[in-house]
């Protein structure tokens, strides 16, 4: 049996817009009709009964939960604020709290109000004063029940999916668009960071635990050659490393929240520059590897490095997503025991890791994948909306309550 430390924080994450159902104010909601995608719909219909969704959290031992509010619900147009959605989260966290689940509220997760995506969204600079203005907002509401902040979730991601692989919403492919919406998205969470803490004092609250979920993905190159090696050590950097070095050089860092679940392998046949910073090959014949429902690499000693590299940062470390969709729920066990027993083998080496929340706690939307991926602890019936804990969840259960893990 391995050991974590007791006071190791176990819990489960997800975000509004994969799990609340009818979020027909931002910008996913007709982008999905108009790309042919699965609609979201009702999805969990979380807004509803997450009491349900948390009794169930409760009975798996959870000590924290992981989630996040929906701009467009709180702002459905430009400066006009809902005090009644603003009720509806702090009777969620409350609810959570009843529970003796602590929250981790993240304020943005993809998604965007469509009144600002129609304003250009993140490209356009104003999104940093109307993010602050979002910001205080809620925090305004939510700061006592409230400890635990992730600003911003995946800048990374969203950038690369939404403004240069063009495969979200506004499906722009620009180095261009995507440089100005990396600035905007440093300089908001700079600027919420700083406007929480004021909050905080003014409500003679103690300060909050404030960062951003960062999407890292361990990055192989298949072979020697310069051109490969070159791209893997660049987007080591670019995607894992420069928005935390922006954010610690600013001191709007008080932990690091850390999103991880694959590999890319590189294996470059030309010089073309989105493909030098982006183009990953599903799999290669060197590197054989256990996948997911959706063809990503299970590569657990990734994680461990990425790890060992932010020990430089000298905060800590919560792991705010890492999970797997799969059609066979014992490999979700066996995902969750290998990727715990890797970060615990990083703490040994002096990784601050302090938590881990299991992306997600139920099955959700999966953006553009729709339904089919199966992430969740607890499996859902989309016909009857049923929940049912997975054999897997109810291992994870055991480890959340006693904090051991069997080897
Ligand atoms: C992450 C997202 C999360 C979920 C998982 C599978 O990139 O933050 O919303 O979609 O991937």
């Amino acid at each position: 049996m391995i050991q974590f430390p007791k006071d190791f924080i176990w819990g489960a994450a997800a975000a509004a817009y994969q799990v609340e159902g009818g979020n027909s104010n931002s910008d996913w909601w007709p982008w999905e009709i108009k790309a042919g995608k699965e609609p979201s719909g009702v999805a969990c219909n979380h807004y509803q009964v997450y009491e349900q969704d948390f009794d169930l959290a409760k009975e798996m031992n959870h000590k924290a939960h992981r989630l996040s509010i929906e701009w467009a619900r709180i702002e459905p147009r430009e400066g006009e604020f809902s005090e009644k959605e603003l009720k509806h989260y702090i009777d969620v966290i409350l609810s959570l709290r009843a529970r003796g689940i602590e929250p981790m509220v993240t304020l943005h997760h993809f998604t965007n109000p469509i009144w600002l995506s129609e304003k250009g969204g993140w490209e356009n600079k104003k999104v940093v004063a109307l993010f602050q203005r979002y910001t205080e907002f809620v925090v305004k509401g939510l700061a006592k029940h409230v400890h635990f902040w992730i600003t911003i979730n995946e800048p990374t991601i969203y950038i690369s999916h939404s403004f240069i692989l063009g495969w979200w919403p506004p499906q722009k492919t620009s180095f261009l668009a995507a440089w100005s919406v990396e600035h905007n998205m440093v300089a908001g969470h700079i600027a919420a960071y700083r406007a929480m803490n004021k909050i905080y004092q003014e409500q003679g609250l103690e300060k909050p635990a404030i960062s951003i979920s960062q999407h890292v993905t361990s990055v192989v190159p298949c072979n020697q050659k310069w051109i490969n090696r070159v791209s893997a050590k660049f987007r080591n950097y670019w995607f894992n490393l420069r928005i935390l070095n922006a954010l610690q050089r600013a001191s709007t860092l008080d932990f690091i929240g850390v999103n991880y679940y694959s590999r890319q392998l590189v294996d470059l046949k030309s010089l073309c520059p989105k493909k030098f910073v982006m183009e990953c090959s599903a799999g290669h014949p060197d590197f054989p590897s256990d996948k997911n429902f959706l063809g990503w690499d299970i590569y657990p000693q990734g994680l461990h490095e990425l790890l060992l590299q932010l020990r430089k940062y000298d905060i800590p470390i919560m792991i705010t997503e890492n999970g797997i969709c799969a059609a066979e729920d014992s490999q979700r066990w066996q995902f969750i025991q290998i990727h715990l027993k890797t970060i615990h083998d990083a703490m040994q080496k002096g990784a601050k890791v302090v938590g881990y929340l299991y992306w997600s706690l139920l099955d959700n939307f999966e953006w553009a994948h729709g339904y089919g991926p199966r992430f969740g602890l607890i499996e859902m019936d989309y016909k009857t909306q049923k929940r049912t804990i997975r054999e897997s969840a109810k291992k994870y259960a055991e480890v959340c309550k006693t904090g051991l893990l069997p080897e």
